[in-house]
């Protein structure tokens, strides 16, 4: 396994790949878990060099003390990526990647990035847009995975590809779930011991929410969870929004040729954590 922190050796060494080998790659901000993991393991499938980067990206955080706090495991990382015959590793610096000027390019996402995440974290996508957009064209990738679990951050990453005529494969992974459905996450080893037991609720109730969808409208099911979420007495709920899967715009009616996701932010104490479930 092959560990680079700066772009010119990683670059030098992809370059002495044959023409007839394809690289896959998975962007993660590290502090890696089963999902990650899976998402390597799907890459494994399509290409023959594994290229993981492992970058915290200022850019995206609305909050400062959020980053400060993201989980950074990087020695606990490589060892995982080791146990998967991972191919090679990069571990940007922010220097590296955004020399003086920690700055992110304005993106238009064609109105994606105003739903959901986009309302409440603030410039969030236009972070996500300029970290990725600035990894691929360090990898130059064939194949990019990215967790479903970011559902609106993936439908995002593949608009960029096509707006910008970059020609990568993306492909989206399902979700990965701890034993009791708690979506796997980096944040979750940041839960306490009460809000870790607690969180599974929200995707018990999401997948109630599913099961209620079909019988009843849109509106109906919002104000169930939302009820359900104001007796919780450890969780708080941020939004619960049922949208359109392609446009991400939320509906008011059914329209039975169309496909629909459930989307949720919930906080769990001083974390946030989102889930989604196709309906
Ligand atoms: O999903 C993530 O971990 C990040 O948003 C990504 C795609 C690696 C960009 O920093």
């Amino acid at each position: 396994m092959f560990v680079f922190n700066n772009i010119k050796n990683l670059q030098q060494h992809l370059s002495s790949i044959n023409d007839d080998e394809n690289i896959g790659f998975v962007p993660t901000m590290g502090a890696l878990h089963e999902g990650h993991l899976s998402l390597i393991k799907r890459a494994q499938k399509k290409s023959d060099i594994i290229v993981v980067s492992i970058f915290v990206n200022p850019t995206q955080f609305d909050k400062p003390e959020d980053l400060v706090k993201y989980p950074r495991t990087l020695e606990n990382d490589l060892k995982l990526l080791e146990t998967v015959n991972c191919d090679v590793i990069f571990t940007p610096t922010v220097d590296e990647i955004y020399g003086d000027t920690i700055q992110s390019t304005s993106f238009t996402f064609d109105g994606l990035e105003h739903q959901m995440e986009g309302k409440f974290r603030d410039g969030h996508f236009d972070g996500v847009g300029t970290i990725v957009k600035r990894l691929f064209e360090i990898v130059k990738p064939t194949n990019a995975y990215f967790g479903e679990k970011d559902f609106q951050q993936l439908q995002i990453i593949k608009k960029m590809v096509e707006k910008h005529k970059i020609l990568i494969n993306v492909t989206g992974c399902e979700i990965f779930r701890e034993n009791d459905g708690l979506a796997m996450s980096s944040r979750n080893t940041r839960l306490t011991k009460e809000h870790r037991l607690a969180a599974p609720f929200i995707y018990k109730t999401i997948k109630k929410a599913k099961k209620k969808f079909k019988k009843k409208s849109p509106k109906k099911v919002i104000n169930w969870v939302k009820k359900k979420f104001k007796k919780h007495s450890l969780l708080e709920l941020e939004y619960f929004e049922i949208a359109d899967e392609k446009t991400l715009q939320t509906i008011e009616k059914k329209d039975s040729d169309k496909k629909y996701r459930a989307f949720i932010a919930v906080f769990a104490g001083e974390i946030r954590l989102i889930d989604n479930i196709k309906l």
